[in-house]
């Protein structure tokens, strides 16, 4: 791992300490503006390995020379990189040992980039990114927010737990290579008026784990949204809908000959019948009254595709009788799979990060305790990646 010069070095020892809790051995390269803001004994002592500074330095040289360095890791990760470090990676620049390491290095580069917003928005730092994406390098980040130089904007390190995440998927299962997913994910929106609308509190985040659990385990996802407050996760293909009637096309489109469809989106149930094409003055009416029509059956209409995805999984919300709605839901839809959960837990309720599901199919039923969104996410895909393995136990 490198750290280049910035005010974030210091998110930089907080990774290197997550990275050690997870199992891997870390060896630390410093750049020469880094030991300004760090110093080499207190990564030396997070990493419990000593720490490199030189390119051309007789002791460390006489340890792990830069070529052994670069051949020893299974990833290098340059966190936090500056503007400088981005373009000089970009331009194939061997000047100090970290941008060396990257180049003598079969190993796959990640770059977490920090710094001021509009060095970020420069064109020269922008056209650099595009050639490090184009070689395979994986950009993590940055996030927005209030910066140190007290600007607004994009540039900020993301945070230490976000950029371990990010790596981790570099490593993850294969389960999943070769498969195609869609997923539905996020409430959707009904229009009432041009600026009124019918929708739900769906967040969208269990719709958005399970997409990057499903990228994670190889697989190549598509993932149909409402409108929500999420960044799409890595290798994730977005297709942005708002209503009912748009998940509806885009889902029939996608999922067919799909290996599997995920419905996680909280479809409405309902839209306006007319939406109005002008904004409804209060005035012009004492009463209002809308007709609402049924929305298609989004998941329903996805298992009666000629080419059917051979898994298509759906969620229940419930908030009363959790077992015996969704188990009914299964068999009226068709489903494989139903995952149930109780939203009306606070634990487990609409925006939560947290969630606690059963998984209820033909034959069998199962149940997935409290934890993170992610991790649930992450058990579902992995027992899914298991059905699809054995086409014969799909409906099992
Ligand atoms: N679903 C769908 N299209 C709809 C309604 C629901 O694809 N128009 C999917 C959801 O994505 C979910 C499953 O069906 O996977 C169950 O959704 P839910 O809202 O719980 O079921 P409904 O059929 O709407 O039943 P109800 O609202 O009466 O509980």
């Amino acid at each position: 791992m490198a750290i280049a010069g910035g005010i974030a070095a210091y998110k930089g020892a907080e990774l290197v300490r997550l990275l050690k809790k997870q199992g891997a051995d870390v060896r630390v390269i410093l750049s020469r503006g880094a030991r300004e803001f760090i110093t080499p004994l207190t990564m030396q002592a997070l990493s419990g390995e000593p720490v490199h500074t030189e390119l051309l330095d007789e002791s460390a040289e006489a340890g792990m020379g830069h070529i052994e360095l670069a051949r020893w890791a299974d990833l290098l990760v340059i966190a936090p990189a500056t503007a400088d470090v981005i373009a000089r990676l970009a331009h194939g620049r061997a000047d100090d040992l970290m941008t060396t390491a990257a180049l003598a290095t079969a190993a796959p580069v990640a770059v977490a980039p920090a710094m001021n917003q509009q060095m970020w928005a420069n064109a020269a730092t922008q056209e650099n990114l595009i050639l490090l994406t184009q070689r395979g390098i994986q950009i993590i980040g940055p996030d927005q927010g209030e910066q140190a130089c007290g600007d607004v904007g994009p540039g900020r390190l993301l945070e230490p737990a976000q950029i371990l995440q990010a790596l981790q998927s570099r490593f993850s299962s294969r389960q999943l290579d070769n498969k195609k997913v869609v997923i539905t994910a996020g409430p959707t929106v009904e229009a009432i008026d041009p600026v009124r609308f019918l929708s739900n509190h769906s967040s969208g985040k269990m719709g958005y784990a399970l997409a990057r659990a499903c990228a994670e385990a190889g697989a190549e996802v598509t993932l149909i949204s409402g409108p929500v407050h999420l960044s799409p996760p890595d290798r994730v293909r977005l297709l942005s809908v708002t209503s009912a009637i748009e998940m509806h096309d885009a889902s029939i489109q996608e999922a067919d000959g799909a290996d599997l469809f995920i419905g996680a989106a909280a479809v409405a149930d309902f839209r306006v019948s007319n939406p109005a094409r002008e904004k409804i003055k209060k005035n012009a009416q004492p009463d209002l009254t809308l007709t609402l029509v049924e929305n298609p059956d989004v998941i329903a209409a996805v298992c009666q595709l000629a080419r059917r995805p051979t898994l298509v999984v759906g969620f229940a919300a419930e908030t009363s009788d959790l077992l015996s709605h969704a188990r009914e839901k299964r068999v009226k839809k068709g489903l494989d799979l139903v995952i149930a959960n109780d939203v009306s837990d606070p634990h487990t309720s609409f925006g939560s990060d947290q969630n606690a599901v059963h998984l209820i199919g033909a034959l069998s039923e199962q149940h997935l305790a409290l934890a993170s969104k992610q991790v649930i996410a992450e058990k579902i895909v992995s027992i899914l990646a298991e059905r699809l393995s054995e086409p014969a136990a799909a409906s099992s």
